[in-house]
């Protein structure tokens, strides 16, 4: 495996201010480098370096512009207590990246050399690390098809790349509730699809329905199975409910995306389950079941998970024709526990007992 020292490396001439936190909203902002890897038939994956950030420069035959073989990952770099930097779970999503391209029939980078190629971004541009609790560096690694061929097969170059943007919250509403609209009539992914993936394809695929909801007044959606039956996701994230004393998340199905904060908030449920006085579930949910709760007022709070906003609470769901307001509106108390237990992890104020950071 290529070392470290094979990333060449260079340096902008000019170099950007990291905008105060309060300015950063959510990948507005882009660092001064960026990490770049080419893949082609016969030499394999090739000429690993850090540059400036720059434009790309693609042939307009390249097979991502046409078939849409484009995946991408999410992570994140804190600046810890301490002031060192810290990444969280890095590994967990170049393995991932790799499940995502044999699903897309894509050559993956090898993961070791995307790690060091992550980390050495993240040590050149590591100014940019907010200094802040509420901020974050988000990394982007990203893989394309470049092979400029319009014939529909695999692609036989790839670019992966990866870029950093200085983050605050997600949404507008931070960790406040948000409002949410249970969608029947678009999905986000079907069974055999690539909804396990992430794919750009299936971001596409949602956009319709959001920006529909979001000229409702909503926030994001509720994604059903292709029946409008079973839950799936919300918005970007993963979605929990708490019925009475047990906190359900839909059981990956093929056709949801395996968060990494999925995996983080059912590992610190189920090794406080006693604690808390909960019971965890993976498995199928329907919106039957939710609104039957809701009904009876069992339901005690909903709430998504995801990389960009960690814990996002679901304060009311629209579901036909009627507005329901869940935990009166406001942050219930697991989701307030998950969000505390993770950040004071991803920012060192509690020790890491799962191995979850990799400090720089
Ligand atoms: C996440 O919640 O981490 C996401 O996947 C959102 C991202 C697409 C901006």
């Amino acid at each position: 495996m290529p070392q470290m020292s094979q990333i060449q490396i260079k340096l902008n001439a000019k170099s950007n201010l990291l905008p105060s936190s309060d300015k950063l909203g959510f990948g507005q902002y882009f660092t001064d480098h960026m990490f770049c890897l080419n893949y082609e038939e016969g030499p394999g994956w090739n000429n690993p370096r850090v540059i400036p950030y720059q434009n790309l420069s693609l042939d307009p035959a390249a097979c991502v512009f046409h078939y849409g073989q484009a995946l991408f990952e999410g992570m994140k770099a804190f600046r810890q207590t301490n002031g060192k930097i810290a990444l969280f779970r890095p590994s967990f999503n170049t393995q991932r990246m790799s499940q995502g391209a044999a699903r897309l029939c894509m050559q993956a980078p090898p993961e070791d050399l995307l790690l060091a190629g992550i980390r050495e971004l993240v040590k050149v541009d590591q100014k940019w690390v907010p200094a802040d609790r509420s901020a974050s560096l988000y990394i982007r690694p990203t893989l394309i098809a470049t092979e400029p061929f319009l014939g529909v097969r695999p692609s036989k170059e790839y670019l992966c790349y990866v870029i950093l943007s200085p983050v605050g919250s997600y949404y507008k509403e931070g960790v406040n509730p948000i409002k949410i609209w249970v969608e029947e009539e678009y999905v986000r992914a079907t069974p055999g699809g690539l909804g396990a993936t992430k794919a750009g394809a299936n971001y596409a695929a949602s956009l319709l329905a959001a920006m529909q909801a979001r000229t409702k007044g909503y926030a994001q959606v509720l994604w059903l199975d292709v029946n409008h039956h079973f839950i799936e996701e919300v918005g970007t994230m993963n979605v929990f409910f708490r019925i009475g004393d047990t906190v359900i998340t839909p059981e990956l199905n093929g056709s949801i995306l395996s968060g990494g904060t999925r995996e983080c908030a059912l590992r610190l449920l189920y090794d406080h389950a006693v604690k808390l006085g909960i019971k965890v579930e993976e498995r199928k949910i329907t919106m039957a079941e939710v609104m039957a709760a809701q009904k009876n007022k069992s339901l005690k709070e909903a709430f998504g998970t995801g990389t960009a906003a960690v814990i996002s609470p679901i304060g009311e769901l629209h579901y036909q024709e009627q507005a329901w307001e869940i935990g009166n509106g406001k942050m219930g108390s697991l989701a307030q526990f998950l969000y505390q237990e993770i950040t004071s992890i991803q920012y060192g104020e509690k020790p890491d007992l799962y191995n979850w950071i990799e400090q720089l």
